[in-house]
């Protein structure tokens, strides 16, 4: 039979703190299924990286005075030991902050603009007018309207309400103090909603092959009507923006780091001369992509990557199946850092066989429901 072109994507798991057992069963599956086209005698190429933008990063960094990279760096070095350590088989496991992956990026980006599919509007936003600058969710601090309590505008610590826009506008900012105020920001959106019939047909015809949980997930994205996304954010952090009038913003994060799966191709097809990187990511090519992660991951692999790739208009594979993990339990609870509660997946390594931990990981991974883990 002739060779397929299996491309497999693991998630780029955040470079701003450790990894725990669940997240090892999030990305597992994309090994097993590696090193099985790989003994069929397909041509595999298995990638993935660390997610080195956004802004738990920035944040962690200031907590502790030292920079954004130091941070990032710090964890992918942790992560690349841990990997091995759980014989993870990437063809390559690179970084977000890699200048060849924000030159790609940054074509992909300009070329979704020069499309239409990327589109300039004005809107109120946020804003310190003490330290001059448009402020992110998370750095808002206000008394949740729902139970009381002070939290991150990003979602309530206490009962996790997510606050609307005018709830926003009502906090103070991180880091003064200072009372937010509204002020009109420019924004480059993403029109999401032009590509809902593609999607829409898309999804009917391969997802038959995914789990329950990601035929869920985004059928119901589909159901509401897909939303336009805003994709620029006031960071000094991150990707810049390839259009004259954006300086002063990065890429939001998400955006550029599912373009990895294809920087990381064109990255291995350039060192080797038995592939291009179209034999992957085009049609045509007897191809197929497949995505693991978790299934927070859902939407974002499978409705906006397939939305970056439709915007190219060249012909581009779309992902063909999203292998999601359910979460894991660890001894009956959820994992949760700031309780205590499980133990790193290096800690795991500890008292573990790699071989072990990977078989009952996968083997347990695809149930209906949370999971557990004893130990
Ligand atoms: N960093 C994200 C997370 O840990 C996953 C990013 S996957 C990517 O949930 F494809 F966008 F890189
Ligand atoms: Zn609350």
């Amino acid at each position: 039979m002739e060779k397929r072109n299996i491309l497999i994507g693991g998630a780029w798991p955040y470079a701003n703190s450790s990894l725990h057992l669940g997240h090892i069963a999030g990305l597992i599956s994309g090994d097993f299924l590696a090193r099985y086209y790989r003994l069929k005698g397909d041509n595999v190429l298995y990638v993935s990286g660390s997610d080195c933008h956004g802004t738990p990063i920035t944040e962690r960094a200031k907590k502790e005075k030292c920079s954004p990279k130091d941070i990032a760096s710090k964890y992918d070095e942790e992560f690349n030991r841990m990997f091995n350590g759980y014989q993870f088989s990437y063809d390559l496991y690179s970084r977000t902050f890699d200048e060849y992956h924000k030159e790609k990026v940054k074509v992909l980006f300009k070329k979704l603009y020069d499309n239409g599919y990327i589109y300039e509007k004005y809107e109120p936003q946020a804003y310190c007018e003490h330290c001059n600058k448009f402020l992110s969710d998370r750095e808002i601090v206000l008394t949740c309207p729902e139970c009381g309590e002070e939290t991150k505008g990003d979602q309530c610590d206490h009962c996790l309400h997510v606050p609307t826009g005018s709830e926003l506008m009502a906090g103070n900012c991180i880091d003064c103090g200072a009372k937010v105020v509204e002020k009109e920001n420019k924004v480059l959106y993403l029109a999401l909603s032009k590509f809902q019939k593609q999607i829409e047909e898309h999804t009917e015809k391969v997802k038959s092959e995914w789990r329950i949980n990601a035929q869920n997930e985004t059928t119901k994205y589909l159901k509401q009507g897909l939303l336009d996304r805003a994709v620029t954010r006031d960071l000094t952090w991150g990707v810049d923006i390839p259009l004259e009038g954006y300086e002063d913003k990065k890429m939001y994060v998400w955006i550029e780091a599912v373009l990895g799966y294809i920087t990381d191709t064109m990255k291995l097809c350039e060192e080797r001369n038995d592939c291009t990187w179209e034999d992957f990511w085009k049609e045509g090519h007897n191809n197929k992509i497949y995505m693991c992660h978790g299934k927070d991951n859902i939407m974002f692999h499978s409705i906006i990557l397939n939305a970056l790739l439709l915007g190219q208009e060249e012909n581009y594979h779309l992902v063909d199946t999203i292998v999601s993990a359910e979460y894991l339990n660890f001894n009956d609870q959820k994992f949760s850092k700031s309780k205590g509660i499980g133990m790193t997946a290096l800690e795991a390594l500890d008292l573990y066989n790699s071989d072990s931990l990977r078989y009952h990981l996968l083997s347990n991974r695809s149930r209906k429901e949370r999971y557990k883990f004893y130990n």
